[in-house]
């Protein structure tokens, strides 16, 4: 008999989740709180952008395979249930949020049938998991949890769950294991490694990974730092290195730093918890991670500062990408949109452009000016700041957008425009890390 799933939460994660399995053959009810969230997705439609999913979401709707509502009881025909609900920072300090993934369980637990199985997806602080496994011994014994950390990146996230590079669970007892086997058969059976831990372990492979990313992105910009200083080339320095194999070349890329909903929350909320653990030292340098991370930003400031002048209130300032990254339209503590709302709360005139993320954006920043045509929002600049690394960004003839402008001077905040270009068509052209 073919299992049946629920996916309690429809964002980013649990959306791309619900699609993917349904995918695979399985029956699957999304729930979210979020009705007009639940009427777009029942409907086909996604509520945010996600490179693949659209066309998938679509097709899965249409099998009638795959079914969204706001009504919890949905779950009493399910066998297995995937807790993907957010996370976030909490509001007066650096760890994470757990209203949600305790509000799933509690919503979830009056209508869970004899040997169903909680799953957990969602990043939590490590020993969350066994504290849900008591709540549920009590409000459903009748039930099991396991936890099975996801590692999907936006812009990826179709082919990063149906063909992750590893599956991670984290177990009480075998026949939890022997569930999760079944369900993810035809992507074990690609060869994907599985990986069987217990339950701490596997919710801290899941910060361990994001950590040792975000500490790769704030080593190479350690290092542009350093490279400014010593009068280096940061982009040189980072192919360089990684040529050797046991540094790698992925995740080298110097620039304004990392954003998002996961890396900088979820290295705070590790320090957090390591400290309740006592175990605070350990995890001392992703504090300096951190503080990196934040200081990419602020060095792009500096440079606007030091070339135009100390008060901004007479400039205008255009800004290229608002999302914390490309393909995707998520403004999440995006590094573009700090900058832009630090430049104008300096008193410049900041115009954005994104070509995905700007209603996100405005829904954060409402009194920031967006355009929709990066013409129109380059128009009279003292300066251009590339900020998100959008693919339309590096077509952008510099001769053209050279007529538009007040001064022909750009900010490579990624490290992804061709300088040559730009500089043959008479710009000064900056980039973090490289002096000449
Ligand atoms: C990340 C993890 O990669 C993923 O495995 C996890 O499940 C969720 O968090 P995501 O948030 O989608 O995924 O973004 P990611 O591709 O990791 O990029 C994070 C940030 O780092 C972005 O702001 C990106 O611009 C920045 N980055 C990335 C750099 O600044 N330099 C790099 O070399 C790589």
């Amino acid at each position: 008999m073919t299992l049946k799933l629920s996916v309690i939460g429809c964002g980013y994660l649990g959306a791309t989740h619900a699609a993917c399995m349904s995918s695979l053959g399985f029956d699957v009810v999304g729930i979210d709180t979020d009705q007009s969230k639940v009427d777009l997705l029942s409907k086909g439609e996604l509520p945010f952008y996600e490179p693949g999913l659209d066309t998938l979401l679509a097709a899965e709707i249409k099998t009638g395979r795959l079914t969204f509502t706001t009504d919890f009881s949905a779950v009493a025909d399910a066998d297995v249930h995937f807790i993907c609900v957010g996370t976030p920072q909490s509001k007066d300090g650096l760890a994470a949020d757990l209203t949600y993934v305790k509000a799933s369980v509690t919503a979830i637990a009056p209508h869970l049938k004899e040997g169903s199985l909680v799953v957990g997806k969602s990043t939590v602080p490590v020993g969350t998991a066994q504290l849900l496994r008591d709540q549920l011994s009590v409000a459903a014994p009748q039930a099991d949890l396991a936890w099975n950390p996801e590692f999907l990146r936006e812009g990826f996230a179709v082919e990063d769950t149906l063909t992750p590079n590893r599956l991670v669970v984290g177990v009480a007892n075998d026949r939890a294991e022997e569930i999760l086997k079944d369900l993810y058969k035809p992507i074990i059976d690609l060869g994907t490694p599985w990986i069987r831990a217990d339950l701490p372990t596997a919710e801290l492979v899941k910060v361990a990974a994001n950590s040792f990313l975000a500490t790769k992105i704030s080593f190479i910009n350690a290092m542009a730092e350093v490279c400014e200083a010593a009068g280096g080339d940061v982009t040189v320095l980072a192919k360089a290195i990684g040529y050797d194999p046991r540094i790698g070349s992925r995740f080298l890329q110097a620039g304004i730093g990392f954003g998002g909903g996961c890396l900088p929350k979820d290295i705070r909320a590790f320090m957090a918890r390591a400290e309740e653990l006592g175990a605070d030292q350990a995890l001392e340098f992703l504090r300096e991670i951190d503080a990196i991370n934040m200081r990419a930003r602020s060095r792009v400031i500096d440079i606007v500062r030091a070339d135009l002048s100390e008060d901004l209130t007479q400039y205008k300032i255009a800004v290229l990408g608002a999302t914390f990254k490309p393909d995707s339209d998520d403004v999440r503590d995006s590094p573009a949109l700090d900058i832009a709302a630090q430049l104008q709360a300096a008193g410049a005139q900041v115009v954005v452009h994104d070509p995905k993320g700007i209603e996100p954006a405005r829904k954060r920043f409402p009194n920031l000016d967006y355009q929709e045509k990066v013409v129109d929002a380059v128009k009279g600049a003292d300066v251009i700041l590339h900020l998100t690394e959008w693919k339309e960004y590096r077509e952008l003839d510099p001769s053209v957008i050279g007529q538009l402008v007040k001064s022909k001077f750009i900010i490579d905040g990624r490290n992804m425009l061709d300088r040559n270009k730009w500089r043959a068509a008479g710009w000064r052209f900056h980039a973090l890390g490289r002096t000449d």
